[in-house]
């Protein structure tokens, strides 16, 4: 059984369509085990109790220091002894610690078509603001691992988003939510699970076929 936490910091939908898939035995072999948020009260949340999944909220608010909501974000995340972290939508730098704790072992997924939009300062409707200021006809969404990096890691999986003409950020964020992140994010959980991810030494991944049963 593949032990999944998968940290929030929002509305929670891609979280939705994890716990939807391992509830209609897509996700077979995997089990989410923990949810973590940063904000109390975010949907998020309730959608993790509907699912009857352990939720808890870590607040960077409710510590002295970075250093203190590091430690505790990794508390957390270990004490529920994952083989694979998923971030989804959670707005927070992973702390280094963390990600070498778990090398290849946390993916993220981003709402472009990494390299483009993506790094410091990329995130939610800005995302969507940049391509379409660009005039970019296609973007998408990635799901990479996560590195020491902000959105650098090795990509696993992508898929591209047509964009249309009057296309506003939350229109083409929607779509790209609908037709690409609510569809890649559980594939490449799917694919982790089945042992089917490999990690170059060059960084890039293939995914290998499908071993017989
Ligand atoms: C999504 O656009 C996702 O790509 C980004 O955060 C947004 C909110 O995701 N990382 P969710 O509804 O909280 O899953």
């Amino acid at each position: 059984m593949l032990r999944v936490v998968v940290c929030v910091s929002g509305g929670g939908t891609n979280l939705q369509a994890i716990l939807d898939c391992a509830a209609n035995g897509t996700l077979p072999g995997v089990e989410i085990v923990r949810v973590i948020a940063n904000n109390p009260g975010v949907y998020a949340l309730e959608r993790a109790k509907a699912a009857g999944v352990e939720g808890l909220c870590i607040s960077p608010k409710e510590f002295g220091t970075r250093e203190e909501f590091n430690d505790a974000l990794l508390a957390a995340v270990s004490e529920a002894q994952p083989d694979l972290i998923v971030l989804a939508g959670f707005l927070v730098a992973i702390p280094p610690r963390m990600v070498a704790a778990y090398p290849n072992r946390i993916i993220n997924i981003h709402p472009s078509l990494i390299p483009s939009f993506c790094g410091k300062g990329y995130y939610g409707l800005k995302v969507h603001e940049a391509a379409l200021a660009r005039g970019v006809k296609v973007s998408g969404a990635t799901v990479h691992f996560v590195d020491e990096g902000m959105d650098s890691g090795p990509i696993i999986l992508q898929r591209a988003v047509a964009v249309q003409d009057g296309d506003t950020p939350q229109s083409l964020q929607r779509r790209i939510m609908e037709e690409a992140e609510w569809q890649i994010l559980p594939e490449a959980i799917r694919l982790i699970a089945q042992g089917r991810v490999q990690v170059g030494t060059d960084r890039t991944t293939r995914i290998t076929e499908r071993q017989a049963q």
